[in-house]
């Protein structure tokens, strides 16, 4: 089969023929019929997870992916051949993940049936970013009419981030360049911040000088400046950030409250965002579709940002 790979960290990703894994007890087998790219695919060819679990070499990239059932494991029930399914499949010890024309799963709690009308491509793109979009807001505890930065609105992440935020009643301020003002207002944004035309943070702090209620932070890196975006807080204010960057004691010596993001979708959670998405209640914006072959290049335009929604992969 075909597979996107890495041959050690720092590796240029590779196209490869594989043999197409066999299922074991608890696993299905999955033709893959679309695979969502995520920041952190690339993370991990840095060394993001390096030390912390084993990597696999040649490792399969990728977490996200919908496709069809081909094979189950011995001791499955849920599932069956034919069943449409999608969910996390990035397995680093045993390089196993998405970018592939078959893939691995466990069976038990990180894989979920697609109702029939959602498209595999836009199941693809929900698994990592809109999960984690949904976890952030829900841990900013928002109610209605409370004020919402989302630092990075205009990414995979943060478009599902605008539509959760706007759904609680929240009034959200959304980072993006002005070509994507009008969509992500259609999403539920009230007002947007140009991030290239001066610093977010003085534009937030002039125009909401009493401070703002919570920060859904998806760009603020580990060692990144995330006192300047604590600082619009009113006291009791929440900062979510996504990549770890958030000292939550130093922070709660300010009265913030810090959390930072970990999202891994459960088989519960990935049913009610398929439900969602199949509703059309959340919207997904898929700005690129990619063949496998041309994923190399997809991934080095990925770290060069300009994302504008979901990039997906069609093997
Ligand atoms: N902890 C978790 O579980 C978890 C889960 C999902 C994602 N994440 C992390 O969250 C971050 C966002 O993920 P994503 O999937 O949304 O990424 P993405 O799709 O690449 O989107 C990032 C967006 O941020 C914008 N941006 C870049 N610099 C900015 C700045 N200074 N101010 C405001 N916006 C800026 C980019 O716009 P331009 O293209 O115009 O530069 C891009 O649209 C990544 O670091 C990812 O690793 C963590």
């Amino acid at each position: 089969m075909k597979a996107v790979i890495i041959t050690d960290f720092g590796a240029e990703p590779k196209v490869a023929d594989l043999p197409v894994p066999d299922p074991g007890h608890g696993e299905l087998l999955v033709r893959l019929h679309a695979a969502g790219l995520n920041p952190f695919d690339w993370k991990v060819i840095d060394g993001a997870l390096r030390g912390v679990v084993e990597h696999a070499f040649p490792l399969v990239m990728g977490s996200d992916g919908a496709g069809v059932v081909e094979r189950v494991g011995a001791g499955v029930t849920e599932f069956e051949p034919g069943d449409t399914v999608y969910g996390q499949f990035m397995r680093l010890p045993e390089g196993q993940g998405s970018y592939a024309e078959y893939a691995l799963i466990p069976a038990d709690g990180k894989v979920a049936h697609i109702p029939a009308s959602l498209p595999f491509t836009v199941a693809a793109a929900l698994p990592t970013a809109s999960a984690a979009a949904y976890k952030g807001i829900e841990a900013a505890s928002l109610e209605a009419g409370q004020v919402i930065l989302i630092n990075g609105a205009s990414g995979g992440v943060g478009q599902s981030a605008i539509q959760f935020a706007a759904a609680k009643g929240a009034r959200v301020l959304a980072t993006a360049t002005p070509d994507l003002a009008d969509h992500l207002r259609e999403l539920g944004a009230d007002e947007i911040i140009d991030f290239t035309t001066a610093p977010t943070a003085e534009q937030v702090s002039s125009l909401h000088p009493q401070g703002i209620d919570a920060v859904l932070d998806l760009i603020t890196a580990p060692g990144g400046d995330i006192d300047t975006l604590a600082d619009l807080l009113a006291p009791g204010g929440v900062l979510v950030n996504s990549n770890f960057a958030a000292d939550a004691d130093a922070l709660a010596a300010r009265e913030i409250r810090a959390v930072n993001l970990s999202s891994s979708p459960t088989q519960a959670e990935l049913e009610a965002l398929a439900t969602l998405a199949d509703a059309g209640t959340l919207r997904i914006t898929i700005d690129a579709e990619v063949a496998l072959d041309d994923a190399p290049a997809a991934v080095a335009g990925a770290r060069a940002s300009h994302s504008r929604g979901k990039t997906i992969l069609v093997p």
